[in-house]
């Protein structure tokens, strides 16, 4: 390697600028006047980094390794334990195919046609005000339970609301007050409950033919050398796609904000719905701040924007800064509807840097989220739905999107009125 200056910034300790959120890094970054920046979280030195070149380095597994790197708050809530995100190298790979393989296109087809169907018939229910954010996690839900072969018909809609709850629990715990963290530990130790219970009645019941489904695939996978998957790590695995799709509730009340809370947005995706729907949602997944930052830790020295990555650093890629990154986007900070028009067939390709809301890298080897179709085709669903179905009226409301929560959406949780 080219011999690199060390990094000279000056360290700043972060700890009590947390709730500075999303906004966060880049501000060190301007503060610093550099694009490479060094903080004190979590009483552990972290190096930050951003941007195109910085994901490409930051994927490739020469360089940084994602073992141990994840806090284990983060692990007890968001992600479960010993789940794909932990692991590395051909463990990950054989993990990750597992997901991957349920992601045909007719099983996409299949998730499509269900969560429209469960969509509709939720919004023929409807009648005068509600919350887009209540609706989004009950339809969500029922939907990727229904994709995954999970039976719900027994189930009385109070525990079904448990359920769903308990999937956006885990994630809004996990970087919070001590109080609410701890809830989201309990939440998922339900969940894996739920999931372990939904695990052993597969292994007891298999049902041939049904490899592409979800709970039947983890229920059969098997580990390094050949043996079941423990329960609890095969529950964990099918949490980790119930979970992430539910967590589309929060995509979902931020499209009420991009359609509803002013009226050029929507105006143009209904005049031209064809042509632009899959720009207006990879914009969405661009300007909205969802998943802010992914760690690791550096397995050799690594370069990255003329600064020296360390040997077992730990670094934070930040995703929310690369997504607005004026280095390669241009006016980051506009929301335009047809900034990816005619670039829809790169949309969800391999070896994505640029826009990694969802992670980047390639989608087998590397880490990156393997749910995209399935946000895709959610996302595809409800602006439909919203857009050229139903018609609504938008109350007054609070449509701020505070900055220094995590997950983050419109305070109101979009609320409309169904004409
Ligand atoms: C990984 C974001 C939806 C399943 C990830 C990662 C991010 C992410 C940032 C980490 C990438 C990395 O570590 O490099 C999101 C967002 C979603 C979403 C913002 C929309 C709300 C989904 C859905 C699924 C899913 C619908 C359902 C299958 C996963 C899995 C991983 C992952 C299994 C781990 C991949 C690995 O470690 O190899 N996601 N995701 N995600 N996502 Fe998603």
């Amino acid at each position: 390697m080219e011999k690199v200056p060390e990094i000279k910034i000056k360290l700043t300790d972060v700890t009590e600028r947390l709730d500075e959120g999303y906004l966060l890094l880049s501000k060190l970054r301007e503060e610093a006047g550099a694009p490479v920046v060094k903080a004190r979280l979590l009483n552990k030195e972290v190096i930050a980094v951003y941007g195109k070149d910085a994901a490409k380095k930051f994927y490739d597994p020469r360089n940084f390794k994602r073992e141990g790197a994840m806090p284990k708050l983060v692990l007890k809530t968001l992600f479960g334990e010993d789940g794909v995100q932990t692991l590395d190298g051909k463990s990950h790979e054989k993990r990750k195919t597992i997901f991957m393989d349920l992601m045909t296109p007719k099983r996409m087809e299949d998730y499509h046609r269900i969560l429209d169907r469960t969509l509709t018939k939720r919004m023929d229910q409807e009648h005068g005000e509600f919350q887009l954010f209540d609706v989004a996690k009950d339809v969500l839900f029922r939907s990727i339970c229904e994709w995954s072969g999970i039976d719900l018909t027994q189930m009385s809609q109070t525990e079904i609301d448990h359920l769903a709850e308990y999937q956006i629990s885990m994630i809004s715990s996990a970087v919070t007050n001590p109080k609410t963290h701890v809830k989201g530990i309990e939440n998922r130790k339900k969940s894996e409950k739920w999931a372990q219970s939904l695990i052993e009645e597969a292994r007891t019941h298999p049902v041939a033919g049904k490899e592409e489904v979800a709970l039947y695939a983890f229920a059969s996978a098997t580990d390094d050398e050949g043996e079941l998957l423990p329960i609890d790590v095969a529950a964990v695995e099918l949490l980790n796609v119930i979970r992430p799709t539910v967590a589309l509730t929060v995509w979902i009340a931020l499209m009420g904000h991009a359609l509803f809370s002013r009226p050029d947005i929507y105006q143009r995706l209904h005049a031209e719905f064809d042509q632009l729907q899959d720009s207006f949602i990879q914009e969405m997944r661009r300007y909205y701040p969802f998943f802010p930052m992914l760690p690791a830790f550096a397995v050799q020295d690594v370069e990255i924007d003329g600064y020296l990555i360390p040997k077992d650093s730990w670094v934070v890629l930040d995703l929310y800064g690369t997504n607005h990154d004026e280095r390669t986007i241009e006016t980051p900070e506009v929301f335009r509807i047809s900034r990816y028009l005619g670039k829809e067939k790169h949309i969800s390709y391999d070896e994505e840097y640029e826009m990694i809301a969802q992670g980047g890298g390639k989608f087998e080897a590397m880490h990156r989220c393997a749910g995209e179709w399935i946000t895709l085709h959610a996302l595809r669903v409800f602006s439909d739905q919203l857009v050229n179905k139903y018609q609504f009226t938008v109350p007054e409301q609070d449509w701020e999107i505070p900055l220094n929560q995590f997950p983050t959406f419109p305070k109101s949780k979009a609320v409309l009125v169904k004409k």
